[in-house]
């Protein structure tokens, strides 16, 4: 796995601060997060529950207001777009879900689903027919898949249909949030397959969340761990994944499954003896 980097970066996120309110208090829930993706790279996010990494993908996307901070796409500061102007980045600037189910309208047809974005954006109809069918091409589902209904699909397969809509106005950068998650290991692994395939394909850079340390050692270039609103640790993959050097990542691998029974044995023995930062061994 090579990244294609030019020299600035695709995104460039710095000292990002976002806040949610809750009643009459604010919790902080990103407390000055800097992180860059290169075209054609995919970085993974991972971190336990809560800490903040689906936040930094809707800030991202524009789903949640940024207290402090920049978020540059393209050399562009795009932090507080709104309107107009954010819904012409959704060109660029594509998500793909955990839930495909509720991500896609049952009402409509896949070929629908999949030329609605096109068609809105002023493509014609024959054009956007053709894009269609050669993005069904890409997530590898068979052309009729277009006179079909969400309903008459698999996890997995929906999936796909959720990524071919992602693809369809050609976006440089994907937010992927857990889009793995919900799906059993067998198609979990042909997904991930997947979306390697469509990057070397595309182009197109991912930001790629996950709470699996073993699923983004399957994807990822460079892995940022997110704990209680901070980014601790960034690095390649090889060193984050398998010699990681803040503690909390250190748990976080112990924690992910392994295959081999010998070296699960071993890392269950050193779980038990190792302690967290502040105090109780590690569950
Ligand atoms: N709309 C909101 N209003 C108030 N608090 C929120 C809101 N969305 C998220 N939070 C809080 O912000 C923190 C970060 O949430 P976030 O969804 O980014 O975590 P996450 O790392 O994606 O977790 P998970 O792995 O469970 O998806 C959590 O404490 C969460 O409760
Ligand atoms: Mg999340």
């Amino acid at each position: 796995m090579t990244a294609k980097t030019n020299d600035a970066p695709l995104l460039d996120v710095a000292d990002l601060v976002v806040d949610y309110r809750r009643g009459r208090h604010t919790f902080r829930a990103l407390k000055g997060v800097s992180m860059t993706i290169g075209t054609g790279e995919c970085v993974g996010l991972v971190g336990e529950s809560g800490s903040g990494k689906s936040t930094l993908g809707k800030a991202i996307l524009g789903l949640a207001d940024v207290t402090s901070g920049t978020i540059r796409f393209d050399g562009q500061d795009i932090t507080h777009l709104k309107g107009a102007a954010r819904r012409s980045l959704a060109a660029d600037l594509q998500v793909v879900f955990q839930d495909p189910y509720g991500s896609l309208d049952p009402t409509m047809t896949v070929g629908q689903i999949l030329a609605e974005p096109l068609t809105a954006s002023g493509v014609g109809k024959a054009a956007a027919r053709a894009t269609v069918v050669e993005m069904l091409d890409h997530v590898r589902l068979p052309a009729d898949t277009v006179t079909r209904y969400p309903s008459e699909f698999s996890g997995g397969q929906r999936q796909r249909i959720a990524i071919a809509r992602a693809l369809v106005r050609r976006p440089r950068l994907i937010v992927c949030d857990e889009p793995v998650s919900a799906l059993d290991l067998t198609t979990q692994a042909a997904v991930i397959d997947l979306f390697i395939d469509i990057q070397r394909e595309t182009g197109v850079s991912y930001l790629f969340v996950s709470h699996d340390l073993g699923v983004v050692r399957r994807i990822c270039h460079r892995v940022s761990v997110m704990y209680q609103g901070e980014c601790v640790e960034t690095g390649p993959n090889e060193r984050v994944t398998r010699d990681p050097e803040h503690p909390y990542t250190r748990r976080l691998l112990l924690a992910s499954p392994v295959a081999d029974p010998a070296r699960q044995a071993e890392r269950r023995r050193s779980r038990l003896g190792l302690r967290s930062p502040s105090g109780p061994p590690v569950p």
